[in-house]
């Protein structure tokens, strides 16, 4: 199993370089998108949950007010950079919420079989090489309580009959050419989760400037 340092998909280096300006590149794209997962996810008050590449933590901040109090968030991510980054904005939120960032890799998770009533995930699940994607949602699967949810935001596939997009195109082929500069490329949220095992709940489809984005929500 190649490590996340040898595996330029998941490039640690990379993303502790861009921990600090991550919101800045990011938030204004990304932000709708996410928030639109958070809220397909329905997480609840006293909820069990856990983000994979939590980044700079707005979602990890967002699931501890609404798990609130009596519940718990679990995050785990593979850059050191971005650990800090979102430890710095719960030490100044302090959520009322039990929160636990573990730095590591998403292929490996560090937490025990059916703990979880919901795993969220956005912009990450796109970055891994294809066979390591149905590796990351096995081990979601396995420790996703049965009748857990997982909700998936990414970019993705243009479905067949679709307008085909020009910067979809060019991610794509800039990942087959230059995957150290371009290290995500879309996929088919909704047939990789479905492939895992997950009953499809709900699919929202939106764009970022014509790109592809798909909000997808599935129970175990
Ligand atoms: C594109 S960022 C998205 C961050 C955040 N979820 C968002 O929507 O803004 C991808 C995140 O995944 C993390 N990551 C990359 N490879 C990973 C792995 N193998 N395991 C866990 N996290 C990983 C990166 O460090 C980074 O924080």
């Amino acid at each position: 199993m190649p490590t996340p340092e040898t595996q330029p998909h998941t490039n640690r280096a990379f993303y502790d370089r861009i921990s600090h300006v991550y919101d800045w590149l990011s938030d204004s794209n990304e932000g709708p998108a996410r928030r639109a997962g958070l809220e397909a996810l329905q997480v609840q008050p006293g909820e069990t949950v856990l983000e994979l590449g939590f980044g700079t933590g707005n979602e990890i901040l967002e699931l501890a007010e609404k798990v609130g109090a009596t519940g718990t968030v679990a995050g785990i991510d593979v850059s050191e950079g971005m650990r800090t980054v979102t430890q710095k904005k719960l030490d100044e939120r302090k959520p009322a919420a039990t929160v636990q960032l573990t730095v590591g890799d998403a292929r490996h998770l560090p937490y025990p079989d059916a703990h979880f009533d919901a795993v969220y995930t956005s912009f990450t699940l796109e970055l891994f090489a294809q066979e390591d994607i149905p590796v990351v949602l096995a081990e979601v699967w396995r420790v996703l309580k049965p009748g857990g949810r997982l909700g998936v935001v990414s970019m993705a596939t243009v479905k067949t009959g679709q307008h085909t997009s020009t910067l979809e195109n060019t991610y794509i082929w800039m990942h087959r050419h230059f995957p150290h500069i371009v290290d995500c490329q879309p996929i088919d949220t909704e047939g990789v989760v479905s492939a895992a095992g997950f009953r499809i709940l709900t699919v929202q489809e939106r764009e970022i400037w014509t790109m592809p984005v798909r909000v997808v929500v599935g129970t175990k």
